[in-house]
């Protein structure tokens, strides 16, 4: 099991400089609000892949009277992650000492879970941020679906570049469209396998934390074009519609998962509660389907654990995260809100913060 031993933190939001000596179990960090609380977090996941789970500009993690960001972390395996990120994007990587020119061997050293307030997206937003988190899976879980990600982002783009050119008629766009869904047939092929083993995950972690909803809840996943079809037909027969649009309509950049509830989606019957308990249990599943494949757990990031959940389900939260055997990360403003005699036989570090600072 790869866990973080020791996070130092510098320049971070309101952080000015910490050193914390983590739990492989279940860390808490409490407080009052603004304390610094989820920038602890945001650090972590920063590091993990060069963007916060809260900013559309990293540069806003910078203290406002510091130069530059600095999150640095020391792994059990004896690897050592350290990212500083100065004002106007410019940032140094380094994994054990080798500087990192992008984020792969980051995400892979420390593979991250978030639960927090945004993860409402899941449910509440556009397709493509169910298509990020079906992909964080396959990434991690299917070998060579970073290769085919690629591909398919490329050929995307140089097909609709040729139809906005109005290229219609060119050899170029033919050649385009074979590589496009060639690349497509294996980004789908990978995300159907992962949401096979994923899906499995879920029905199991969701049926115990809410049994009745689990019963009544479809998850399906919907490719980006019909299942019957071969892409490249379904490519020919809407050909006059994507050059008007200048865009490719069908594809894997298309594909979406879906939950329903009867006919109803999910989103527009749950309570807040009930979605909350159904995102864990994603995030959940999707850290079960990493850790059977990777063979070691990855680190959860929980914002606000207590929110929105009753004494029962916070239990029922902490303990199916408890099973994971994963480090975890959670804060909450009053540490009393989470029931510890669940977290029997894991060490447990309690840190409080207060103005940026880790009192205890
Ligand atoms: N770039 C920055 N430089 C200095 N301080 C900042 C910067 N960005 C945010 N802050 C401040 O840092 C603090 C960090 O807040 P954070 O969201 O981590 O608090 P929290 O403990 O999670 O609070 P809550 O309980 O309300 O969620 C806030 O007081 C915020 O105003
Ligand atoms: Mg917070």
């Amino acid at each position: 099991m790869s866990t973080v031993n020791t996070v130092f933190l510098s320049g971070f939001r309101n952080i000015v400089e910490e050193k914390l000596d983590l739990s492989p179990h279940l860390n808490v960090f409490s407080g009052k609000n603004g304390s610094g609380k989820t920038s602890v977090l945001e650090a972590l996941y920063v590091l993990s892949c060069g963007r916060s789970f809260r900013a559309t500009k990293l540069d806003s993690v910078i203290n406002v009277t510091s130069g530059e960001a600095t999150v640095f972390a020391e792994f059990d395996t004896g690897a050592r992650l350290g990212l500083t990120r100065q004002k106007a994007g410019k940032h140094s990587l380094k994994l054990s000492g080798e500087k990192q020119v992008n984020w792969e061997a980051a995400a892979r050293t420390i593979p991250t879970q978030v639960i927090d307030a945004n993860s409402f997206v899941l449910l509440e937003g556009g397709p493509k941020f169910r298509r990020q988190f079906l992909d964080w899976g396959a990434f991690h879980v299917e070998l060579g679906f970073v290769n085919s990600w690629r591909a398919l982002k490329k050929c995307l783009a140089n097909r609709n570049l040729l139809l906005k050119r109005d290229a219609k008629d060119s050899a170029e766009i033919k050649i385009w469209t074979e590589k496009f869904a060639a690349a497509a047939v294996d980004v789908d092929r990978a995300r159907s396998a992962y949401f096979e083993g994923f899906r499995e995950n879920f029905y199991s972690v969701y049926s115990d934390l809410d049994p009745s909803l689990a019963e009544r809840l479809e998850l399906s996943y919907s490719r980006g074009w019909p299942d019957q079809d071969h892409l490249l037909d379904v490519l020919s027969a809407s050909f006059e519609g994507d050059c008007r649009y200048g865009a490719t309509q069908n594809g894997p950049h298309r594909a979406d998962l879906l939950f329903r509830i009867g006919r109803d989606l999910a989103k527009e019957t749950l309570s807040r509660g009930q979605q909350k308990i159904l995102v864990c249990a994603l995030k959940i599943a999707q850290g079960r389907c990493f850790s059977e494949s990777v063979e070691r757990p990855c680190l959860y990031l929980v914002d606000d654990l207590p929110n929105e959940l009753d004494g029962d389900n916070r239990a029922k939260v902490l303990k199916k995260l408890m099973e994971l055997n994963a480090q975890i990360v959670v804060t909450c403003v009053d540490s009393n809100d989470l029931p510890y005699s669940l977290a029997e036989g894991h060490k447990v570090s309690l840190f409080h913060m207060e103005h940026g600072t880790i009192l205890s």
